[in-house]
């Protein structure tokens, strides 16, 4: 059978929350909301420790000045209590923060917003949702799945015996998934073809990417392999014997490069462009410092290592890749970076 690749299957993989094209910036409500937020928070920390400097500080020991330094953790304070408790998706966001859990809530945002009860935590979430860092990623997502969709096309079309992923740090794995079986769903004689490992160290991660991939395309879930295991310096040897045993042809590595300290992002990259086979192709990420990066770390208590193009291409480069493609997209938060390793390296 022919392989048939159509517009169609592009906007079905593509998919994200309903919607196929970029969310724009609705930033004028979003930002407005965050900037409140963030400035009555700012606010009550600054009145506290002025009232506990002037007023208690100076009749308590140094123990005591201890306990102060917890009083003043602004998610303590009134106002990002009420954020929390007025929305069951605020809650979420914030308990689940840095995990692949949040990141489906992002994903779904629509899934919340319909079963929030008051008039209160439908505009409380709605207006979180058009927070500009949430729509960027959800406009990650679809740059990854663009990127993923291109790259197994080309496998595809250069006659590959067997298309290699490796998703590291793979979350719920919907890019793969839902890419995959779009074009399955239009190509079933290829389903041998795909072989896909996840490394997570959230095993509940795995049960999450099985479930997805029958809901979407019964019988992937049969290409898959799971490692579970949390990826360290003490175990890049483990993580590198293993990318080189399977030769992937596409790394995926999305979420996960904006917790790695420099160092530790150079070697982890560069272990992936050893491990990829020539010509394959390493899809990963980094946030860019935003207006609202205080927002998320004081109220979302969602902290991340930000980085600009220039030195996300710097550690690419250092790691190996010489041609880098940068996928931005239109809030300018969360550009998704294709690295290829040439086909004579
Ligand atoms: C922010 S989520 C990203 C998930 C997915 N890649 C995505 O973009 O939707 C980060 C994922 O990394 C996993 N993780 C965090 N630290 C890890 C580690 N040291 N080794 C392996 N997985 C880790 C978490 O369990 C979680 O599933």
């Amino acid at each position: 059978m022919e392989l048939k690749i159509t517009r169609e299957i592009y906007d079905q993989a593509i998919k994200v929350n309903g919607q196929i094209e970029f969310e724009q910036k609705w930033s004028v409500v979003g930002k407005i909301f965050g900037h409140i937020f963030f400035l009555f928070c700012r606010a009550e920390t600054w009145i506290r420790r002025e009232y506990w400097r002037k007023f208690v500080a100076p009749k308590l020991d140094k123990n005591d000045l201890r306990n102060i330094a917890l009083i003043m953790d602004p998610r303590k304070h009134p106002v990002a209590k009420f954020l929390y408790e007025s929305s069951n998706y605020v809650t979420f966001l914030k308990h689940h923060a840095m995990e692949w859990t949040a990141i489906e809530a992002i994903y779904n945002e629509r899934d919340w917003l319909r079963k929030e009860k008051s008039l209160l935590s439908i505009i409380v979430t709605f207006l979180l949702s058009r927070v500009e860092n949430i729509v960027a990623t959800r406009n990650r997502l679809r740059n990854t799945k663009r990127a993923m969709f291109q790259e197994i096309v080309h496998q595809l079309e250069s006659g590959a015996a067997e298309i290699r992923i490796v998703s590291l740090a793979s979350g719920s794995a919907r890019s793969s998934i839902e890419v995959v079986a779009a074009i399955l769903r239009e190509n079933p004689q290829l389903l041998d073809k795909f072989r896909i490992w996840f490394v997570d160290a959230d095993p509940k991660a795995f049960e999450f990417t099985k479930a997805l991939a029958k809901e979407k395309y019964p019988g992937l879930e049969k290409q898959f392999e799971f490692w579970n295991t949390k990826i360290s310096r003490k175990m890049f040897d483990n993580l590198s014997g293993f990318l080189k045993e399977i030769k992937p042809a596409i790394v995926e590595m999305v979420g996960f490069g904006d917790y790695l300290p420099t160092e530790k992002a150079i070697q982890m990259n560069r272990i992936i462009y050893e491990g990829l086979s020539p010509g394959g192709v390493l899809i990963t990420n980094n946030v860019k410092d935003n207006d609202e990066r205080k927002f998320l770390e004081i109220v979302v208590t969602w902290t991340m290592l930000n980085r600009s193009e220039e030195e996300v291409n710097e550690i690419l480069a250092e790691a190996g890749f010489k041609v880098r493609t940068i996928l931005n997209e239109p809030c300018d938060i969360q550009p998704v970076y294709l690295a290829r390793k040439l086909s004579n390296e």
